[in-house]
């Protein structure tokens, strides 16, 4: 970590009023570890819009598995991207239901354009790409 400075913030007294419930209600002790991490969360978030930076996150997946050749067809798409993809996690919900966390890695706009491929298959029921970092810039 490099040295640490220390800033003075004007802001709106309700403001700040909603700032402390919302970061109380987190399990935040002290402002300036949720001010840290508001910005750190947008650091994050500017990264991912870069299509060339390095980025991690995981895929969730919601599927039924007797939707005819779409566990063969995630399967598929999932090893037409084994560099990106690390891991994958499947738990078997109930009778029908499959969810599935996928760790993916590389470039964002081809992390991107894996999730959407996966997220949008027919049968698909929800999924949702949830952006992280890997922490190296951070
Ligand atoms: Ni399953």
């Amino acid at each position: 970590m490099s040295e640490l400075s220390r800033i003075g913030v004007a802001i709106d007294s309700n403001l700040l009023a909603k700032f402390d419930a919302l970061i109380a209600k987190r399990g935040y002790t002290n402002r300036s570890e949720a001010f840290r991490d508001l910005i750190r969360d947008e650091l994050v978030e500017t990264a991912w819009e870069k299509p060339d930076s390095q980025v991690v996150g995981t895929v969730t997946l919601v599927y039924d598995h007797h939707v005819r050749m779409l566990s063969e067809k995630l399967t598929d798409m999932q090893h037409d991207h084994f560099h990106q993809i690390l891991s994958t996690l499947h738990v078997h919900l109930d009778h029908d239901n499959c969810l599935e966390v996928l760790v993916v890695r590389g470039k964002a706009s081809a992390v991107k354009k894996i999730a959407d491929a996966l997220i949008s298959t027919k049968g698909v029921k929800h999924g949702r790409l949830t952006i992280t970092t890997t922490g190296s810039e951070l």
